[in-house]
């Protein structure tokens, strides 16, 4: 690996992303930072800069507009960027006929929108270079037939999961050493509830947790990530199960969810 060589954290502010942002500069790579929230992103690079001594570019957007996600590629494109995480994401929770479309939309332009296009331009970027890593955040939501209560949320994640498995398919038919990932959390405890206005009907991982295990298992190029054992068992267990019967379970913790 080539520490010399940038990692780029969209979401960086909060969460997974700011988790990831510590454990990359732990590591010894040169960081761009991207979110909105840009005192917060300027307090961690000055924080992991003075732990760490590593470089950390901010770079305020609002990736819900594709103006901005193209701002960012632009300023990113003279740096050698090894590892790309594609974090940056929301929920939003209801009964689909009664959540505020413009929500939704936003939602879909961070969640699918956002993350296509960096999708996108990185693998057309690690490509030409030969290598790198591009890890997008999923959700173990993307792994089960559907969502009610929930329901744009878990379309937008069954999105990543399968545009990143079509990809990570077509590098290694054509033998290319460039890896594409989808991590797929169940519950982490973030500030993802607060934003989506929701409570865990599941008790929560850490994203120290969820990030540390993302981490390993991404430099061992699984293309399909899902953190702990019990999250592990819930996306397989359907296979034994009528799918009728999975949307009804997951309906009911996500009714859960919205009623505490
Ligand atoms: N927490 C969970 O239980 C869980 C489970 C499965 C998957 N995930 C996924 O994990 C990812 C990270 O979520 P999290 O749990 O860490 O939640 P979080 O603490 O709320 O962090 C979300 C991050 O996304 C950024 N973001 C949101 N909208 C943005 C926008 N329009 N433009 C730029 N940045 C934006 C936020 O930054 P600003 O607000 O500063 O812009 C923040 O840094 C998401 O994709 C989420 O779907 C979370």
């Amino acid at each position: 690996m080539n520490k010399e060589a940038y990692a780029v954290i969209t979401g960086a502010s909060s969460g997974i992303g700011k988790q990831f942002a510590g454990l990359l500069a732990a590591k010894g790579y040169p960081l761009v930072l991207i979110a909105r929230r840009e005192q917060i992103l300027s307090r961690l690079a000055d924080f992991l800069y003075a732990k760490y001594n590593v470089k950390c570019k901010v770079i305020r957007a609002d990736l819900s507009q594709e103006a901005e996600v193209e701002r960012c590629f632009e300023q990113l494109k003279d740096l050698d960027i090894e590892i790309f995480i594609n974090n940056a994401g929301l929920g939003e929770a209801g009964s689909f006929a009664e959540t505020p479309l413009d929500k939704e939309l936003f939602m879909v332009d961070v969640n699918v929108r956002c993350l296509h296009m960096f999708t996108k331009r990185m693998v057309q970027y690690f490509r030409e270079r030969g290598e790198g890593y591009l890890l997008n955040v999923g959700s173990s939501a993307g792994l089960l037939p559907a969502g009610p209560y929930m329901a744009g949320y878990y379309a937008c994640k069954a999105y990543v999961t399968s545009l990143t498995r079509a990809i990570a398919w077509e590098l290694k038919e054509e033998g290319s050493s460039v890896y594409v990932g989808c991590l797929c959390p169940g519950p982490v405890d973030t500030e993802f509830n607060k934003v989506a206005n929701v409570k865990f009907a599941l008790k929560g991982i850490s994203a120290k947790r969820c990030v540390a295990y993302a981490y390993r298992q991404m430099m061992k190029k699984q293309t399909v990530i899902v953190p702990t054992l019990r999250m592990k068992l819930a996306v397989w267990a359907p296979r034994l199960i009528p799918e009728k019967r999975t949307i009804a379970i997951t309906a009911g913790q996500q009714k859960r969810k919205i009623s505490q």
